[in-house]
C-alpha cells in the first residue's frame, strides 16, 4: 500500500510503498483512511520536536482521522503515540479512541476540525468550571484553533467573546464567526475584564498581554482562568511573579494528558457533530496524498487534510 514515509527529521515525507500495518491487540482493527489532517502537533511528532519523539525510522506521520472500519462504517479515530500514522491508506486504530460518525459526514471536514475544535472544547469543558455568561478572550484568533474557540465559546454561551490576533486584516473577518471585538495584541488592554482567557501563543506576546489586562482590570480580585492551549510564539514565557500575586489569575494547561484520553472521547461525538451539521465553519482544503512532499512546508492559513 502507499503512505507517506519519513526516514529523518529534518526531511519531508516521502509518498512510497509501506508494507501493510498489521491489527495485534483486542480492541485493534486495520482501517481505510479517508482522510488525515496536517496539524502542529503532525508535524511536531514528524520533526522530532515533540516530546514524543523516539527517532525510530522509517515513520509515517498522521494522529488523528477519518475512517472506514472492516464493517464498511465511518469512524474518527485518534492513534497513540505510534510510529504508523494516518498518512497512509490504512491504518490501525483502537477502537476505544475513536467514534461512529454519521454517513454523511464529510471526511475533509471532519478531519481539519476535530484537533482544532477539541482544543478549545475540552480547555472550557474539562480545565475550568464555564458557566454562560462569561466573558472569554482569544489570544491567536485568526488560526485553525482560534477561529473554531469563537464559535465553541459563543456556543457555550459566552456572553463576550474577544478575538486577538496580529493581523489586522485576518482579525476583522472573525466578526463573522461570532467575534464581538476584535484587537491586536497592542491594544488587548481595551479588553481587559474577561473571566477567561484562551491563550494559543504563548512566548513573550501572551506574557506581555497578560500583563497589560491585568494593570487593566477594573477588580483585580475578580477571578481571572488563564487556559494554557498552545505555544505557536514559544515554549516559555517571562511572567512576573507580581502577576500571580496582584491579581486573581488562575494559570492551567488544557490538552493531551490534563484531560485524559477517556475525557477527550467523551467530548468526540457532540463536536463530530457540530462539524457534521455545519454549525461550525471550518477552513479546510484536501490535498492528494500522493502530493505531500510539495504540501508539507506550504503556507496556508487552512488545514491542509490529506486524502489518499
Ligand atoms: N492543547 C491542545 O489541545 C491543542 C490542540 C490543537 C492545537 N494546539 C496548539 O494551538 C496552537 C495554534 O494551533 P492552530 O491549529 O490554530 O494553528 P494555526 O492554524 O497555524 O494558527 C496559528 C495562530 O497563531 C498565530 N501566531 C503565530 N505565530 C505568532 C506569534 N509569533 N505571535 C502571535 N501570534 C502568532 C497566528 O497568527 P497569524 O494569523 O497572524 O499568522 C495564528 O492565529 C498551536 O501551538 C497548536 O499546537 C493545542
Amino acid at each position: 500500500m502507499h503512505a507517506a514515509i519519513i526516514t529523518a527529521y529534518d526531511a519531508p515525507p516521502a509518498y512510497g510503498e509501506h508494507p501493510e500495518p498489521v491489527a495485534d491487540g483486542e480492541n485493534e482493527m486495520v482501517v481505510d483512511v479517508l482522510a488525515a489532517g496536517l496539524h502542529h502537533l503532525t508535524r511536531a511528532k514528524a520533526n522530532g520536536t515533540h516530546y514524543t519523539a523516539t527517532g525510530a525510522f522509517p515513520l509515517v506521520p498522521g494522529v488523528d482521522g477519518v475512517v472506514r472500519d472492516p464493517q464498511g462504517r465511518l469512524r474518527y479515530a485518534i492513534l497513540d503515540d505510534t510510529a504508523f500514522g494516518t498518512f497512509a491508506e490504512r491504518t490501525v486504530i483502537d477502537v476505544r479512541r475513536s467514534v461512529l460518525l454519521p454517513e454523511d459526514a464529510d471526511p475533509v471536514r471532519v478531519a481539519a476540525a476535530m484537533n482544532p475544535g477539541m482544543s478549545s472544547w475540552v480547555a472550557l469543558r474539562r480545565r475550568v468550571s464555564f458557566s454562560e455568561g462569561q466573558r472569554v478572550l482569544i489570544l491567536g484568533a485568526t488560526g485553525s484553533a482560534g477561529r473554531m474557540a469563537i464559535q465553541i465559546a459563543k456556543r457555550f454561551g459566552a456572553s463576550q467573546v474577544i478575538a486577538v490576533g496580529r493581523d489586522a486584516t485576518r482579525l476583522k473577518t472573525l466578526r463573522d464567526l461570532g467575534a464581538d471585538q476584535t484587537v491586536t495584541f497592542d491594544d488587548v488592554a481595551v479588553a481587559a475584564d474577561v473571566d477567561v482567557v484562551l491563550d494559543f501563543v504563548w512566548g513573550a506576546p501572551a506574557a506581555d498581554a497578560m500583563l497589560s489586562l491585568l494593570k487593566a482590570r477594573a477588580d483585580r480580585g475578580a477571578p481571572l482562568n488563564w487556559i494554557q492551549i498552545g505555544s505557536i510564539a514559544g515554549a516559555t514565557a517571562p511572567i512576573p511573579s507580581a502577576a500571580l500575586r496582584a491579581a486573581r489569575l488562575q494559570i492551567v494547561g488544557s490538552g493531551i494528558g490534563s484531560v485524559s484520553p477517556s475525557d477527550f472521547i467523551t467530548e468526540f461525538p457532540e463536536l463530530a457533530a457540530a462539524v457534521t451539521d455545519g454549525t461550525l465553519d471550518v477552513q479546510a482544503r484536501p490535498v492528494a496524498l500522493a502530493d505531500i512532499a510539495r504540501a508539507w512546508d506550504e503556507k496556508t492559513g487552512e488545514r491542509l487534510v490529506f486524502v489518499p
